[in-house]
């Protein structure tokens, strides 16, 4: 089922003291949206932020894992064990990763393979370069993306699948994509999906929308037709900003 869907990704910061705080000031901030709302802190944090938010409506999501089961692979870490303290979300292919971290549309197709294998949900994202929009290839990246890392698999796993649509040059540069240029895209993801799936999984895809998300710009790009939500960076980290793009639906 389509969902409109907020998710924090905290990436690299926030201590535990630091999450401790942040995670109370979420506890106090008012939902008046009909959003689901995720926070991704990073891995040593995510059993405090899990027992802290239990009660509350807010899922603790992982930002990465990695496809193998166990075994030696230093520094990882797995679905089973993700899901052992509670995780039932994970992040995918975030640019950083691609970017930083060398990960590739064939390794990440392994690994959303991994998490659907735990019965966890993905949040797979993709998007753009700057050169790629400049050249007009966007739709050509877009489209090569979704259909390395998700065409082998079947109807059935689109139930646990959540699209974010990051285009590169909008992560934390403070420039968004206009409102018009996420629509037009998430249309075109919405197309590509129906041109391989059918109606049933474009039109029940949850697409959200990262970069430069901001308090300011949430209500008018959360008002565009194929735009489910968002995936928010730096203003995750501000509870009173998280949640004002939250309330923004
Ligand atoms: P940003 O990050 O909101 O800071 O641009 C978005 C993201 O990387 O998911």
């Amino acid at each position: 089922m389509r969902k409109n869907i907020v998710a924090g990704n905290w990436k690299m910061n926030n201590d535990l003291a630091q999450t401790e705080t942040l995670i109370s000031e979420l506890k106090s901030q008012a939902k008046t949206s009909d959003a689901e709302v995720m926070i991704a802190p990073t891995f040593t944090n995510l059993w405090h932020a899990f027992q802290s938010l239990r009660q509350e409506d807010i899922e603790v999501v992982a930002q990465n894992m990695h496809f193998a089961e166990n075994g030696a692979y230093t520094g990882e870490v797995s679905a089973s064990m993700l899901k052992s303290i509670g995780i039932k979300t994970v992040i995918l292919g975030h640019s950083e990763r691609r970017a930083y971290f060398n990960e590739t549309d064939e390794l990440l197709a392994k690994k959303v393979d991994a998490a659907l294998a735990n019965d966890m949900r993905v949040i797979f994202c993709f998007g753009e370069e700057l050169a790629d929009r400049k050249a007009g290839n966007e739709e050509a990246v877009v489209e090569s993306q979704i259909k390395n890392a998700l065409f082998h698999l079947g109807v059935d796993a689109f139930k646990n699948i959540v699209l974010a649509y990051e285009p590169v040059w909008a992560i934390g540069t403070g420039e968004t994509a206009s409102p018009e240029q996420a629509q037009d895209m998430h249309a075109f993801i919405r197309k590509t999906l129906n041109n391989k799936y059918g109606n049933q999984v474009s039109d029940d895809m949850t697409i959200l929308y990262g970069g430069s998300v901001k308090p300011v710009n949430a209500k008018e790009i959360f008002g565009k037709p194929d735009v489910d939500g968002g995936l928010i960076g730096g203003a995750s980290l501000k509870a009173e900003d998280f949640f004002a793009i939250v309330n923004a639906f």
